[in-house]
């Protein structure tokens, strides 16, 4: 195993109370979206703690919309118990996953996060939170689940108006109903109304996540999302290229920290909902682009530049949010959510991982 992964794997569990564990003893775990970025780590994680956990079950549902990795094929074949479904989660139905019926926690994660691949297939991205969603509640709504979380997102806030930043949980938001994101903003946000709804109704033990701003291994480099493009061009030594001002703020939380924060939201239950990300530093594209030029100069003999040029798609930097940034005390307090790797270690471990594979 790679050895950046197998350090976060570590620091997830390492990362859970006692009580959060034992709440994942002896539980099956299925999982849509299981072939994106951030299934690549609830997969790892769950293959490699099956026997602490006593896990049987993992099983793993995807269309592969943006690609069938090869890792989850050699997962599936290395992890007894790993089954993965080749299922599109608006369309299919649940019934006839034969591991469905047995498990214990479900993650819903199956819809394209990628900005450039949801404005390529809008309807596809709205169904999968809508209909998607509402399929996995008829079939597990008198089921006795631990707990279904629900990936909603920081774009449920849309462009938070500037005395909204950080940005805590009861913000409601500066979104459009129409436009080239609406299909993920507005389906992640329907999305939250259902798992309220559901949870009021049948006393369905969900909960909800929103994340901000993921990066790490695990990302396709052909994502279009900015951490997987600037890697791309270290690891080709190209020029890295920078499709706006360079001005947008974000805080770029590393996946390991995330998903340490994903478990916990999942376990609490209680239609709870929690801003998942690191609260600084707040830094622009830009200086990110200068994170990554200056850890691969001084480790893998870097030589390219930053280039800032017009986006070639229309639609590219439209209803894009110039800040975003958390307020997570609500995690922090309620599940003791501590996120630590900042965005330089972050980087560099991103990139030593990328190197590691490549050899
Ligand atoms: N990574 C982040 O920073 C971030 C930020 C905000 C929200 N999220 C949310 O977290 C979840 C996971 O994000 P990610 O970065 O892994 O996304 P991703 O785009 O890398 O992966 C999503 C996966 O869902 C699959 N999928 C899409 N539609 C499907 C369908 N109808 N049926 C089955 N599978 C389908 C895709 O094939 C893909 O493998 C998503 O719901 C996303 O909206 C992520």
């Amino acid at each position: 195993m790679n050895s950046v992964l197998k350090k976060d794997l570590e620091h997830i569990y390492n990362n859970l109370t006692e009580a959060e564990k034992q709440k994942l003893n002896g539980a099956n775990v299925l999982i849509t979206g299981c072939a994106g970025f951030l299934g690549y780590y609830f997969m790892h994680f769950f293959a490699h703690y099956r026997e602490v956990f006593g896990i049987k079950q993992i099983t793993g549902l995807d269309n592969f919309i943006v690609g069938n990795p090869e890792w989850l094929t050699n997962l599936e074949k290395a992890t007894s118990g790993m089954k993965i479904y080749n299922f599109d989660i608006a369309v299919d139905d649940i019934s006839t996953i034969r591991e469905a019926a047995g498990a214990q926690y479900v993650i819903h994660m199956a819809s394209i996060a990628s900005p450039v691949f949801y404005r390529k297939y809008p309807i596809e991205t709205l169904d999968a939170n809508i209909w998607g969603l509402r399929k996995l509640f008829d079939y597990y709504k008198e089921k006795p689940i631990r707990g279904l979380l629900f990936f909603s997102s920081s774009e449920i806030y849309g462009d938070p108006v500037a005395d909204q930043i950080p940005t805590n949980e009861e913000y409601r938001g500066n979104v459009s109903c129409l436009g080239p994101r609406a299909c993920y903003d507005e389906s992640k946000r329907f999305g939250e109304t259902m798992c309220y709804l559901f949870y009021q109704q049948y006393n369905l033990p969900v909960s909800i996540a929103r994340p901000f701003n993921n990066y790490g291994p695990g990302m396709k480099l052909n994502d279009q999302r900015v951490p997987a493009d600037f890697a791309k061009a270290l690891l080709n030594n190209e020029d890295i290229v920078i499709y706006s001002s360079g001005s947008p703020t974000r805080t770029f939380c590393y996946v390991a920290d995330a998903v340490t924060g994903y478990m916990k939201v999942m376990i609490y239950g209680q239609c709870g909902y929690f801003n998942i990300g690191i609260a600084s530093p707040e830094i622009t594209v830009s200086q990110l682009a200068e994170i990554y030029t200056e850890i691969g100069r001084r480790k893998y003999g870097y030589t390219g530049q930053v280039r800032y040029e017009v986006p070639q798609e229309k639609n590219y930097l439209t209803h894009n949010p110039m800040r975003r940034c958390p307020d997570i005390t609500k995690a922090k307090t309620t599940l003791h959510y501590n996120p630590t790797i900042l965005v330089h270690e972050g980087v560099e471990r991103f990139l030593d991982f990328l190197k590691e594979e490549q050899k």
